[in-house]
């Protein structure tokens, strides 16, 4: 069965390295088809064309977070309505098999498409780099499930990061309202709750129980826009031309 990687993505600088760097690591895994999911009114010439070359089984979907979320000040639901229009997506077309929401801007070990795969329902395992802690991951004791570490625990019944869960696809269609809400912070946290009945100590516990990393939180530096994006813009005090 497949394993579906569902990716929300925006337009930035970075996009297109960010997904270079993703498709790299997807090309090395069997069996995948890649979601990705532009926070876009419409998808992106640039990333049409970079998927076409990746070789890769994907879909190019787009999902615009909704105006009254985008005009807010402070911290946006960032990715929600990608990865909503991702469940829509796996909802009308797929029936077995496992999914992963995997932001473009992480790292993947390749053991993690390997063990997500015999996912039942939900599983999860640890991840680095995830707030100034270092680290969120379920916590394991004598080998069962004791509770979880997180260094932003607020009030989370699954404080978890998006990239410490996979999901699989037949249980998600026993839960035909599980949704994620526009909610930052508690995105994953809402998403998990939605898929009630769902206990806690049902989580499958991944990497070793939970003492390998399987994913790690990086993020790229912001960088300015012009060269990336457009290689026609030269700026004339910057050019060395040949001289005749
Ligand atoms: C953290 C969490 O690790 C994310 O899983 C979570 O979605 C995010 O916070 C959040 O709740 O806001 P962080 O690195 O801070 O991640 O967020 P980004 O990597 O900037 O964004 C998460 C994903 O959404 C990325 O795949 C990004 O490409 C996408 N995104 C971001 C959009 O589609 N639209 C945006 O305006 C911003
Ligand atoms: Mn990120």
């Amino acid at each position: 069965p497949p394993l579906y990687v569902i990716t929300p993505t925006y337009r930035r600088p970075e996009q297109i390295p960010e997904l270079i760097r993703m498709s790299h690591t997807l090309m090395l895994v069997e069996n995948v088809h890649w979601l990705v999911i532009e926070d876009a009114k419409v998808p992106t010439k640039e990333v049409t064309k970079f998927l076409n070359r990746t070789g890769l089984r994907f879909q190019h979907l787009t999902a615009p977070m909704p105006a009254k979320y985008k005009q807010k000040k402070g911290v946006k639901p960032r990715g929600v309505s990608n990865r909503n229009r991702g469940l829509k997506w796996i909802r009308a077309n797929a029936t077995e098999g496992v999914f992963y929401f995997a932001d473009d801007d992480n790292t993947y070990d390749l053991d993690l498409f390997t063990q997500i795969r015999r996912t039942k329902k939900v599983s999860m395992f640890p991840v680095g780099l995830c707030t100034k802690f270092g680290l969120s991951s379920p916590v394991v004791k004598d080998g069962k499930f004791s509770g979880f570490y997180d260094g932003w625990v607020a009030g989370r019944r699954f404080p978890v990061d998006m990239a410490g869960f996979a999901v699989s696809v037949k249980f998600l269609l026993q839960r035909p309202n599980a949704t994620m809400p526009y909610r930052a912070g508690f995105e994953e946290d809402g998403f998990l709750r939605s898929l009630a009945p769902f206990e806690p100590r049902e989580i499958e516990l991944l990497g070793d129980n939970c003492t390998r990393i399987l994913a790690w939180h990086t993020q790229t530096k912001k960088n300015e826009p012009s060269a990336a994006l457009d290689m026609k813009l030269y700026r004339s005090t910057n050019l060395v031309e040949l001289k005749q």
